[in-house]
C-alpha cells in the first residue's frame, strides 16, 4: 500500500498550503536536495547485489560485482534483463516474473534485518544541516521498496517527499522520478541538487535540468557537477553552493 511520507516537523517553507493540489501550487524560490536511496543513504546496493547473486547461482548464470555495477539505478525488470543476458529468451514472462519475485523476497529478507545503524555515517547529521539551512528534502528512487528501507533505517520522517518506482515507473536514466520529486516539493529544477551513486542516476538528474553530485568513483559518476568518494564526504554547504542563491 502506498504511504504518505510523514513529516518530522512542519516544513519551514509553507508549501503544505491547505488542500491545493501539488501541481497547482506556485513554484516558490526555494532550494531542494533530492537524494537517491540505494548506495547513497544506505548500503542496499550491496543487498541488491547479494540477492541477484542468489538468483544467478540458482539459474547457473554468471554474475559478479562488475555486472552488478551496471544495475545501479535500474529498475528490477531492466536489472533482470542484464542478469540473464544471452539467456533472456529462455525464460517466458511468467518465469521471469517468478525470478523477480524470488529476488525481491531475498532482498526483503535482508532489508528486514536493517536498523537505523545501517544509515551511512554522517547522513542523519547531513539531513539535519540541510534542513536547518532551509532546504526541502526528497528521496527519488527507482526502487519499489524505498519506503520500506527508509522505515528500517529510521529516516522515513526525514524527507518532505518520497518518490519511488511505484510512483514513477520510468526508471533512471529517465528523469521522471526527479521531476516528480521536484513537483512534490514545488521547487523548480534549477533549484534542485541531486545526490546519486549511479551513472544512470547522474544522467537522469541532468536530463531533469538539475545539478548533481556523484558519490563514488569518477568512472561511474564522473558526469556529475561534483564527485565525492563516499556518502560521509557530503557537506551541506558544498551541496547548497551548487545552487543559485535564493
Ligand atoms: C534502485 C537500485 C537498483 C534496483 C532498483 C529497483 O534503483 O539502485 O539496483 O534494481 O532500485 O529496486 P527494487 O527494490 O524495486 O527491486
Ligand atoms: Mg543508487
Amino acid at each position: 500500500m502506498r504511504e504518505t511520507a510523514p513529516f518530522d516537523q512542519p516544513p519551514a517553507f509553507g508549501f503544505r498550503d491547505g488542500d491545493t493540489p501539488v501541481e497547482n501550487r506556485p513554484m516558490k524560490a526555494r532550494r531542494a536536495v533530492i537524494f537517491d536511496l540505494d548506495g547513497v543513504l544506505t548500503d542496499t546496493a550491496e543487498l541488491h547485489y547479494l540477492s541477484w547473486q542468489d538468483v544467478a547461482t540458482d539459474l547457473r548464470v554468471p554474475y559478479d560485482r562488475a555486472v552488478n555495477e551496471g544495475l545501479r539505478g535500474l529498475s528490477r525488470e531492466e536489472s533482470l534483463r542484464i542478469v540473464l543476458g544471452d539467456r533472456w529468451g529462455e525464460f517466458d514472462p511468467a518465469r521471469r516474473a517468478d525470478i523477480m519475485r524470488v529476488k525481491n523476497d531475498r532482498y526483503l529478507a535482508r532489508v528486514a534485518a536493517m536498523t537505523p545503524a545501517d544509515a551511512f555515517d554522517g547522513i542523519p547529521a547531513l539531513l539535519d544541516a540541510l534542513r536547518n539551512a532551509g532546504a526541502a528534502l526528497a528521496v527519488a528512487s527507482s526502487s519499489r521498496n524505498a519506503r520500506a528501507v527508509l522505515e528500517r533505517i529510521g529516516l522515513a520522517a526525514a524527507f518532505d517527499a518520497v518518490v519511488d518506482g511505484n510512483d514513477a515507473p520510468r526508471s533512471k536514466p529517465d528523469p521522471q522520478v526527479f521531476t516528480a520529486a521536484a513537483a512534490q516539493l514545488a521547487v523548480p529544477a534549477p533549484r534542485c541538487v541531486v545526490v546519486e551513486d549511479a551513472a544512470a542516476g547522474v544522467q537522469a538528474a541532468r536530463a531533469a535540468g538539475m545539478r548533481v553530485v556523484g558519490v563514488g568513483p569518477a568512472e561511474r559518476v564522473g558526469g556529475a557537477d561534483l564527485v565525492v568518494p563516499t556518502p560521509a564526504s557530503l557537506r551541506a554547504d558544498v551541496l547548497l553552493a551548487l545552487l543559485p542563491v535564493v
